[in-house]
């Protein structure tokens, strides 16, 4: 949006993170979406690496292994997060949690402004223990940016998503929500 583009002339990078290893997974099409949806000036990247990280072992953590180094590397830089995750028996899905214990610890991420996107308006155990998690970790959830976008289960691609006013409108807004929190840092959630 050139809003956006004329406030802040450089590049905004949000990295964007799914709770789901699932190949047709809604949330990662989801993220997908974003990527096309993404505004003039702000640049989406997915993290894939959630599958090559080691359990987390604090006995490592002082000297992670590359996957984990990379991870903190790459949040680090970034000008915000987006997260969307599945619901798994009331709680947030193992894979997804040993990433954000990797990130425990990493000082470098205090006060990031995270979207915290639920694509699921059943899914609220999930939702909220994710919310809890992310403010204990120091990350600034930013509600404007956390809304829900009920695509779980549908089957819907990421280009019928970008296409949807539905769906890209609210997506939209959360990312732009977003990239606004990261250059308002004093502004509460
Ligand atoms: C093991 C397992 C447990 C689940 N538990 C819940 C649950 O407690 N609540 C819920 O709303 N959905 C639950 N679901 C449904 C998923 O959250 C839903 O299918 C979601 O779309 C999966 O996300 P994905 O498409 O990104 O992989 C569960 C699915 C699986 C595979």
């Amino acid at each position: 949006m050139g809003f956006i583009h004329e406030l802040h002339p450089r590049m905004k990078t949000l990295i964007a993170l799914s709770g789901s290893l699932r190949r047709d997974s809604a949330n990662t099409t989801l993220l997908r979406a974003a990527i096309a949806l993404a505004p003039t000036g702000v640049r989406i990247v997915l993290y894939e690496g959630t599958d090559r990280l080691p359990f987390f072992n604090p006995d490592i953590e002082a000297d992670p292994p590359p996957a984990a180094r990379e991870l903190r590397a790459l949040l680090s830089a970034a000008d915000g997060i987006i997260v969307a995750s599945p619901e798994y028996a009331h709680g947030v899905p193992g894979a997804f949690k040993n990433m954000l214990d990797w990130l425990v610890g990493c000082a470098e991420l205090s006060g990031k402004p995270v979207a915290l996107i639920n694509t699921s308006a059943r899914a609220v155990h999930a939702q909220a223990a994710l919310a809890e998690i992310l403010a204990t970790m120091g990350w600034r959830v930013i509600d404007a940016a956390s809304p829900v976008i009920a695509v779980a289960n549908r089957g819907f691609d990421h280009a019928h998503m970008a296409a949807d006013p539905a769906l890209a409108g609210p997506l939209l807004a959360a990312i732009e929500a977003l990239v606004q929190a990261s250059v308002e840092p004093g502004v509460p959630s």
